[in-house]
């Protein structure tokens, strides 16, 4: 079957940044003349100190090294703030949207931002926060959000946000990884009309967390609950008392700026280290040209700012671009399924940025919530976290787009930054569910499982070889883990956890994780943490975990559990299984199946056959392949005769 292809519209080609006769010499340019490509690319940014060296970068273990313009010297939210206040000082920085479309929405202008970030950051100096220094955010999707991860980079300290989803363990365990001192979150958050106990959580995660001192608090629901007498601030009163003037830090290029823990394969979850030039760059590169973005233009990136999304295309890449940038506290049906389009429409948004699971379960509430609502406003669609179907992909094209938006499908991961492949809206003709081509300074290749490339049209694991500026730095505190991690399955590239296609276009389709991560709802999670979240679990002796397909998820959490020799398992353990689960790490982790086994298959030497299991979840039992080496194989008889049904 010949797929559908969908031409550049003729207004974009004509009207964009970059046609696809620029798109072809400037990607060609970025990979045979990098140093020059760069050069030119980084005076988007206001260096404080010019850089003089581009790149020293090797993905070798005998030189092992990624610095990009290590010598320039800039700040990041001098980048983001100071430099717009002569020209778009009183244009609106932020649209906030909260969790109620009855509540008042906030619109802060670029000076007013200026200023709330400036009094934030002179009260962490005056908490003694320094340069280098880790400061956790958990925080809800307000505007104070944003301040924060600004005032932070103002001084140079290095944000780690913890989404506020997390369960108060997942947030104690990166506290004290990245060694936090000072906390800010929320008295409560509100997602979906349901109020979520931010502060109580802290107090609960800072019980095993005695190196923190301080709690800046703000009052978002004003529910009144307790402070601690010398830990807990007040956020409004503390920073009232500030001065609305804070001299920016010059930082290198190469100093830390943030902290984002993500999932691996491994039960503990890792501190991607992102670091201030390259990741800036980065950002704003491809915030402009993925969505053909100029400055005061309405643009929406519905991620929490828990998540790189929300870093890179709600707050950095937007504000260094001089965007008014959308934040919306709420969730995508509620009070109903037509809450995202209409405050489209309120806002006059321009641009749409969101995840093909909130589109899945949107489509399957029917047409009628989105088609009462205009959506004249819209002009480019962008889908991020996860493989798009090509059914959600017409979807959110025809209904939602009205068949006049192009759709940028962008691949990348918490490593990478920001976007790595991607059309770009007046260079690209579409194909639903492909991610098309890769990034300026992108160069993906494919490798069969001995690492041996694959030319032209094919299937295999994707690699890129080469760096490119937003790519992370390390594995906080763990040097060795960022190298073995991603460098050491083939050697001299480094290696995404993705399957990939590419055909005869060219085009890249990304077929799904390929190691033991999962991804559900397009948020990441490590196989591994769920399982010893399940084994901590008095009852439970053994646990494996597998993704399996999901309607609206994508992809759902299908858990094997053996118990304990005395424990009965009936429907109450498994309910109790699944709400300890979601207390150990968070909702998003909650099992979708739970099976219980009396053993799970293992070779003779005790290695989980994982092969037969992922089959299981996927229902795909009619060929489990070679089953000999199993230890006891009549194991596997009694998983397929037990499958229960989806809860
Ligand atoms: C993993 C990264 C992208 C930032 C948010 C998620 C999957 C991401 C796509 C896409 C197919 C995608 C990959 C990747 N993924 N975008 N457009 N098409 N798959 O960041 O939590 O670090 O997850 O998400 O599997 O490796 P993340």
């Amino acid at each position: 079957m010949a797929e559908a292809v969908y031409p550049v519209p003729a207004e974009w080609s004509r009207n964009a940044l970059i046609d696809d006769a620029r798109y072809q010499e400037m990607y060609e340019r970025s990979v045979s003349e990098p140093e020059a490509f760069w050069r030119e690319e980084a005076r988007r940014i206001d260096w404080i100190k010019p850089f003089s060296v581009v790149k020293q970068t090797s993905f070798h273990e005998e030189d092992f090294g990624i610095s990009w313009f290590t010598d320039g010297t800039l700040n990041l939210s001098a980048n983001c703030l100071d430099r717009h206040l002569v020209e778009r000082g009183d244009q609106i920085a932020i649209l906030w949207e909260p969790d109620s479309p009855t509540a008042p929405d906030r619109r802060i202008t670029y000076r007013q931002l200026y200023e709330q970030v400036c009094r934030l950051a002179n009260l962490l100096k005056a908490r003694g926060v320094r340069k280098g220094e880790r400061v956790t955010l958990y925080l809800p999707m307000v505007p104070e959000a944003a301040v924060a991860m600004l005032a932070c980079a103002r001084i140079g300290a290095i944000h780690s946000i913890v989404f506020a989803g997390f369960s108060p363990d997942a947030l104690a365990g990166r506290i004290q990884d990245c060694d936090s001192r000072v906390v800010l979150t929320a008295d409560e958050g509100l997602r979906g009309g349901k109020k979520v106990p931010l502060k109580a959580n802290v107090d609960e995660a800072l019980k095993a967390c005695p190196g923190v001192d301080s709690v800046i608090v703000l009052a978002h629901t004003k529910s009144g609950v307790p402070m601690a007498e010398g830990r807990d601030i007040d956020w409004a009163s503390a920073v009232a008392d500030q001065a609305a003037e804070c001299e920016p830090v010059e930082m290198s290029a190469e100093d830390p700026l943030f902290i984002l823990y993500t999932s691996g394969s491994t039960g503990k979850p890792k501190g991607v280290l992102h670091t201030t030039g390259g990741y800036s760059v980065w950002a704003s590169m491809t915030h402009e040209y993925v969505f053909d973005y100029r400055p005061g233009q309405i643009y929406w990136c519905a991620a929490d700012i828990g998540w790189v999304t929300g870093h890179s295309y709600v707050v950095y890449g937007p504000l260094m671009n001089g965007a008014t940038t959308v934040m919306f506290e709420g969730v995508p049906n509620f009070p109903d399924p037509s809450r995202f389009w209409q405050v489209v429409d309120k806002f006059g948004v321009e641009i749409f940025y969101g995840a093909p699971t909130a589109l899945r379960a949107l489509m399957r509430e029917g047409d009628d919530w989105v088609k009462k609502t205009s959506r004249q406003s819209l002009r480019l669609l962008g889908s991020v976290g996860e493989p798009i179907n090509p059914e959600a992909w017409s979807w959110y094209h025809e209904v939602v787009g009205e068949g006049r938006c192009p759709i940028v499908d962008t691949w990348w991961q918490t490593e990478t930054g920001g976007v790595m492949i991607s059309p770009l809206p007046g260079a690209t003709p579409l194909k639903p569910g492909s991610a098309t081509r890769p990034m300026f300074g992108v160069q993906p290749k494919l490798l069969d499982n001995d690492g041996k490339e694959i030319e032209g049209p094919g299937d295999g694991c994707l690699v890129i070889t080469d760096s490119w500026p937003g790519q992370m730095r390390t594995v906080w505190g763990d040097h060795e883990r960022f190298f073995q991690t991603y460098f050491s399955t083939f050697k001299g590239t480094y290696f995404t956890g993705d399957g990939c296609r590419r055909d005869e276009d060219g085009y890249y389709w990304i077929t799904g994780r390929i190691d033991d991560v999962i991804n559900v709802s397009g948020h990441r999670m490590g196989t591994a943490e769920i399982e010893s979240a399940l084994v901590a679990h008095p009852k439970v002796a053994e646990a494996a975990v597998v993704g399996m397909p999901h309607e609206i998820k994508g992809q759902g959490i299908y858990a094997f559990v053996t118990c304990n020799a005395e424990v009965e398992p009936d429907d109450a353990l498994r309910k109790e299984l699944i709400a300890w689960v979601r207390h150990e790490i968070g909702p998003i982790a909650t099992p979708d199946v739970i099976q219980f086994a009396p053993g799970l298959p293992k070779t003779r030497s005790g290695k989980i056959m994982r092969r037969i299991l992922r089959k299981i979840g996927e229902n795909d039992v009619s060929n489990l392949g070679d089953t000999s080496t199993l230890a006891d194989p009549s194991v596997v008889d009694n998983l397929l005769a037990n499958r229960p049904q989806p809860v």
